[in-house]
Order: C-alpha cells, then structure tokens, then sequence
C-alpha cells in the first residue's frame, strides 16, 4: 500500500533518566519525557520539583552527559548549537534589557538566532506585533509593566520561528487578558509553523485548556503522565467520585502524596519506579 498514512510524529524532546544535581541537591533525578511533534506539553508540580533544571537541561544551559537528552533527535551535549538554532526560551527570571527599547531587544535575538538580515525588520516587526507591543516598541523595556515584559519576551523567542518554543512560567503575574493573549499569540503561531511547545505553569487552568498532555513532576521525576482529561478520569476512578475532579486536584493528590501508585494514572514509564517513596 502507498502511505496515506501520515508518518507518526517525530519526537522533539526525548529525556531518558535524566539526572542532574547542584552539590547534593538532586534537582532531577531520572526523569523520562517524550514530547511529540507539535504537541503543546505543560510540566507542572510543586515548587522546587525541577522543573526548570530540567528546562535547563534541555536548552543545553546546564550541562548533561551524552545520551540523556534528545532535542528532534540531536543530542544536546554532542551537538549544542544544533539544538540551540531550533529553540525558543523564555526563562523563569525576567530577562529582557531594560536599557534597549523593545525593538532592539527582540532584533538582539534575530541577529543571534540568525534571522536573515534582510528579513530581520520585518520579522522583528511582526514578533512585537504578535504580543501586542507594536505602540510601545521604540520605549525603553526598563519603563515596561512586568506583564509587558513578559510579552517582549514571548516575542523574543518567537522571532526566529523555532521549531521548538520552550516557556518556563509564561504568564506569571500577567492579567487574565494578557494570560490569554499569550496563548492565543503561541497557538496562532503554532498552527501557521506546527511548532512544538514544552511549558511549565502553576495554572492549573491553563495547562488543563492549552496542554495536549501534562506530566506532574515531583522530585526531579514524573509521577503522573497523561492527557488532562484522561488524568482527572483517573482520579475520579480511583476515588470513586460522581464529580470530575479538576486538574487542582489531581495536582494536590499527587504532589501531596508524592506517590504515583494511584489507581487510574496513566504514567507510562515509571509503573516499575513506584517503589521509590518520597516524603
Ligand atoms: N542554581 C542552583 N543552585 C543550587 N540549587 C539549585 C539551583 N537551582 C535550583 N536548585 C535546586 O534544585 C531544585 C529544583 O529547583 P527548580 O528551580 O528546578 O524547581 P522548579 O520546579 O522550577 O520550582 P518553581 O516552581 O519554584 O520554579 C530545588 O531544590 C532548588 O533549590
Ligand atoms: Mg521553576
């Protein structure tokens, strides 16, 4: 047979028992992940689970031995800049200069992302577009609002249309417009590029409206892995609840427990790992 069939999607992220600590501290201590292809994958759990190590790792900004991270297949210790000219990344900590106006931070990223030089106004142009900072581009990003530094940001990342957009906290502190704002920019993007999009967010909602699946780490690895609503599913099941518990409450369950052995959750990797207790 001819193949109709589309060919699976390729996998953008691959972690294979990822490790890395600071000193003692084992920020991640084996985590697994697989992110798809044009999937929108949201990380989430506690404070301190590693979620931003982990991030870390994948953006080749802390350093991992060969073999634990794959980013489309190139290894991010063997072959750094590969990776690097297919990412995105809006860190955690707020990053933008404030001593350049908007455009010439986002134009900074165009020139190191290797944006075409003729192409380079014009995509600077649409990137601040995207996030709405068209009419404050020329104003210095030190006298931006925080909820506007974090769309500078966005637009930074965006600006050599990455194959892979990387968001550690996209939307902290931005109002319940601009939050979906940021999302409506991403998903525009998205369906015009088919990028790929791995987030963390302590919203809830969010991750349960935007994320094709979720994996809720605790401890440096995954202990729940699944569709949001496959995940709630699974925990009305195991409760034996009328009411779909909401993703809140799969969070507290999990990150409180700190166990996956909960009847129902779909995590597809760690069923041999579940006797590694934590608290
Ligand atoms: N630069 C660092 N030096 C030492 N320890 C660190 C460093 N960065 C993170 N850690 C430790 O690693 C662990 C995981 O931290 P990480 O920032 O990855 O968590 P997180 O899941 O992103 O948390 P949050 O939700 O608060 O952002 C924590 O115990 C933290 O104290
Ligand atoms: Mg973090």
């Amino acid at each position: 047979m001819t193949s109709d069939t589309p060919a699976p999607p390729a996998e953008a992220v691959g972690c294979a028992r990822l490790t890395y600590a600071f000193g003692d501290t084992k920020a991640v201590d084996g985590l697994d992940l697989a992110v798809a292809e044009g999937e929108v994958f949201g990380l989430l759990g506690p404070n301190g689970a590693g979620k931003t190590s982990a991030l870390r790792c994948i953006t080749t900004l802390l350093p991992v031995p060969a073999g634990m991270v794959r980013v489309y297949g190139h290894d991010v210790a063997r072959e750094r800049m590969a990776v690097r000219r297919l990412l995105g990344y809006v860190p955690q900590q707020l990053s933008a200069d404030s001593g350049l106006t908007g455009r010439e931070n986002v134009a900074l990223f165009a020139r190191v992302f290797d944006v075409p030089r003729r192409e380079r106004a014009e995509r600077v142009a649409q990137a601040l577009a995207a996030v709405g900072l068209t009419d404050a581009a020329d104003r210095l990003a030190g006298t931006y609002s925080g909820g506007m530094v974090r769309r500078l940001e966005l637009a930074q990342a965006l600006v050599s249309a990455p194959r892979l957009l990387i968001l550690d906290e996209p939307t902290i502190g931005l109002d319940p417009i601009a939050r979906t704002g940021v999302w409506d920019h991403i998903n525009v993007v998205r369906a015009a590029t088919g990028m790929t999009v791995l987030v963390t967010t302590h919203y809830m909602d969010e991750a349960d409206q935007y994320c094709d699946r979720v994996g809720l780490m605790h401890r440096g690895r995954i202990r729940a892995l699944g569709a949001p609503a496959e995940l709630r599913r699974g925990l009305a099941e195991s409760r034996g609840a009328d009411t779909l518990p909401t993703l809140e409450d799969v969070f507290r369950d999990v990150a409180g427990s700190g166990l996956d052995s909960g009847g129902g959750f779909r995590d597809v990797r760690s069923t041999r790992r579940t006797a590694h207790r934590v608290g």
